[in-house]
């Protein structure tokens, strides 16, 4: 390791023990010990995620909400009891504003057509940044096909930070949402979403934000954000795929129609007539993810037993750490430079396309992700084709960033 970089550790954190419930760390990639640092894309689990999954279909197993026997009842009350966990996670008011979803994309899909779509009239406009994942891109983008609104983009600076100052030349009496990302996942960028928050406020805008990259990392705390609507995934937080949340503000979700129509959204049904559940079942048609969510809620118990802040703070040591030996590389460039990051580093290399640094890295057993990462616009604004991204998670160690930093300057050898 290079003398001159030392590695902070400020912070009492004993990551020996916490890799010790994850065990795919303990895997060899290529012959080398695994070093996963691609959990932006997705996490690792551990073992308390997967033995809550396995306990529930070994024991517990049934459909929810439709039986009185004993199974029915244990699994309505595991997948319900799991609402309560995500509610008090993020701090919602109550577990009616906590709606089951696949994910952060379907969430925002959710809402774009549920809250959106029957409200926007031609002109209107919803107002997203350039450092958007396209899933808050794209939804938007349909749904102001299918009214003849506006999407207005709030551009962002060469250091990955989204310009307030343009932010309110552009918000007016016009915008009917604002759409933001908490964290970037391209550029690591913590956005500031308070002041944005604030000002919409003022207009009586509500706020959506796209947590994806926040919850696994920091504290979220919906009611002190005061938006309107916040999505995430469970499998970027140590829970399963397949599953995440949309929580929305009980007023507004009272609202909105139903989005897809089937078993568990109603409370009867003629030929004629459906009168729909109430919340936050309206919003989940079909049987859902029961284990999905029981998984869900051992994640979230399992960072609350380490501490969001304590992680919070560990991540930060390894972020910074990184930063330092990753620019300290010949030709390596950082893209996404604000001093205020969650533990993302997406890079380039003079000479070596990403894809090149990825599959190197890989045979050394270092797994990154490579590619636009969902957020091709983002790579137009710094134009470059695709980055390299290593995405820290506080099961990785100061040795793992040693390992791919020996990595990558081994690939600045072979190509660079
Ligand atoms: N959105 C995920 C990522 O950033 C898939 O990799």
């Amino acid at each position: 390791m290079s003398a001159a970089i030392g590695r902070p550790r400020s912070v009492d954190f004993d990551v020996a023990r916490i890799r010790r419930d994850f065990p795919i760390l303990n895997e060899q990639v290529n012959g080398k010990p695994l070093v996963y640092l691609d959990s932006a894309a997705s996490s690792q689990r551990p073992r308390a995620v997967i033995e809550a999954i396995d306990n529930y279909y070994e024991h517990d197993h049934a459909n929810v909400h439709r039986g009185v026997h004993t199974l029915s009842q244990r699994a309505t009350d595991a997948y319900e009891g799991a609402r309560e966990t995500v509610r008090g996670f993020i701090n919602a008011r109550s577990t009616r504003e906590i709606i089951y979803v696949r994910g952060t994309t379907e969430a925002i899909n959710l809402v774009a057509q549920s809250y959106a779509r029957p409200l926007l009239q031609p002109g209107d406009e919803i107002l997203i940044s350039a450092l958007e994942h396209h899933a808050n891109i794209v939804p938007w983008q349909i749904v102001c096909g299918q009214t003849g609104a506006q999407l207005k983009v709030i551009p962002i600076s060469q250091t990955g930070e989204v310009d307030f100052a343009a932010f309110e030349r552009l918000i007016g009496p016009r915008t009917r949402l604002l759409a933001l990302a908490h964290i970037s996942n391209a550029l690591g960028t913590i956005v500031p979403v308070e002041r944005f928050i604030a000002r919409a406020k003022e207009l009586k805008i509500p706020v959506l934000l796209d947590g994806a990259q926040a919850v696994p990392h920091s504290i979220v705390d919906v009611q002190a954000l005061d938006c309107d609507f916040y999505c995430f995934s469970a499998h970027k937080m140590v829970g399963p795929t397949g599953i995440g949340v949309l929580y929305g503000r009980e007023s507004l979700l009272e609202a909105m129609p139903p989005w897809q129509g089937g078993g568990d959204m109603i409370l009867s049904v003629t030929f004629e007539k459906t009168t729909y559940n109430q919340l936050p079942w309206k919003f989940e048609a079909g049987t859902p993810d029961i284990a999905g969510a029981i998984g869900m809620a051992a994640g979230i118990r399992y960072l609350q037993g380490i501490g969001m802040e304590r992680i919070a703070a560990y991540e930060h040591e390894l972020l910074e750490y990184a930063t330092a030996r990753l620019s300290a590389i010949p030709g390596l460039r950082i893209i996404g430079t604000s001093p205020h990051k969650a533990a993302v580093v997406s890079f380039t290399m003079a000479g070596i396309h990403p894809h090149d640094i990825g599959t190197i890295l890989d045979t050394e057993g270092v797994a990154v992700r490579t590619g636009h990462h969902c957020a091709m616009p983002v790579m137009d604004f710094f134009k470059v084709p695709a980055t390299a991204r290593a995405s820290l998670s506080f099961y990785n160690t100061f040795e793992e960033i040693d390992r791919l930093v020996a990595a990558l300057e081994h690939a600045r050898k072979l190509l660079g």
